[in-house]
């Protein structure tokens, strides 16, 4: 949605004309890049392309009034697959479409892919503390949380949870909450997973990206380390914060 015309983000393509013309006119700008990014986590290379073409289009009309492009951004956007029946789409391919268009063009061509870099490279681990009836509903009280993993609680994002070793014990229907007083903190909502008890290890999949990064100290809580797993290997890269990390810096 980072594109929306009713968001703060960048300004109107059909504004960047006079914007350009004024940058030209100034003695210390030198217009020489377009860069635009029209949102996150698409699954499909269309509208990206559709984006690029506009962007050759006024590069174009750019030119065509003396103000020579010579770097052209196109932002990041490829999405990756948070849910099992997604498909994502190829780097490769979308690479050899972006080649295609630029060929013959004096142009140094920027990408700027976040999430399909790191996305799938990251699972949160969390232990299962409690499991709870109320209001009708089952919920799976985990030792991770919304200042953990902002993004279920900021925009509804899904993330598969599946246990660390499969039990056989069925499924069940629940909700899996943090232990942080907000009703919004929660991991997942009305899913189906796996028949998890107290102590059992679960992993919260493809969070890798937007995740320790929106982390905080919410609720007085340490951020959780951070363990690179390398082939048969593992190292910690950031270690468990502590109470004292907590008010290092504070003073009365
Ligand atoms: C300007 C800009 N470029 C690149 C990105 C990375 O996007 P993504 O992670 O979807 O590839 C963002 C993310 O918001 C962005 O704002």
């Amino acid at each position: 949605s980072t594109g929306l015309r009713e968001h703060k983000f960048g300004i109107p393509i059909s504004q960047v004309e006079d914007v350009y013309e004024r940058a030209k006119s100034l003695r210390n700008i030198d217009p020489a890049g377009v860069s635009c990014h029209i949102g996150s986590q698409l699954l499909e290379t269309a509208p990206l392309l559709e984006a690029l073409d506009a962007l050759l289009v006024l590069v174009d009309q750019l030119s065509s009034r003396g103000i020579a492009v010579r770097h052209l951004d196109v932002g990041g956007g490829l999405g990756v697959p948070y849910k099992a029946d997604q498909k994502s789409p190829c780097p490769t391919e979308y690479a050899g479409c972006v080649r295609e268009r630029v060929a013959g063009r004096d142009l140094e061509i920027m990408l700027e892919p976040g999430r399909s870099i790191v996305a799938e490279a990251g699972v949160l681990l969390s232990r299962v503390l409690y499991r709870k009836q109320t209001g009708g509903k089952e919920f799976v009280i985990v030792d991770a949380a919304m200042n953990d993993m902002l993004r279920p609680a900021l925009y509804s994002a899904h993330h598969e949870i599946i246990p660390l070793r499969q039990k056989g014990f069925g499924t069940i229907h629940a909700d899996v909450v943090g232990p942080v007083c907000e009703t919004g903190d929660f991991l997942a909502r009305e899913r189906e997973i796996a028949n998890v008890f107290p102590g059992d290890l679960v992993a919260i999949c493809t969070a890798g990206a937007y995740g320790f990064v929106s982390a905080s100290n919410y609720n007085a809580r340490p951020r959780p380390a951070e363990v690179l797993v390398e082939n048969d290997g593992w190292r910690v890269t950031r270690e468990r914060e502590t109470y004292e990390d907590l008010i290092r810096g504070e003073s009365l």
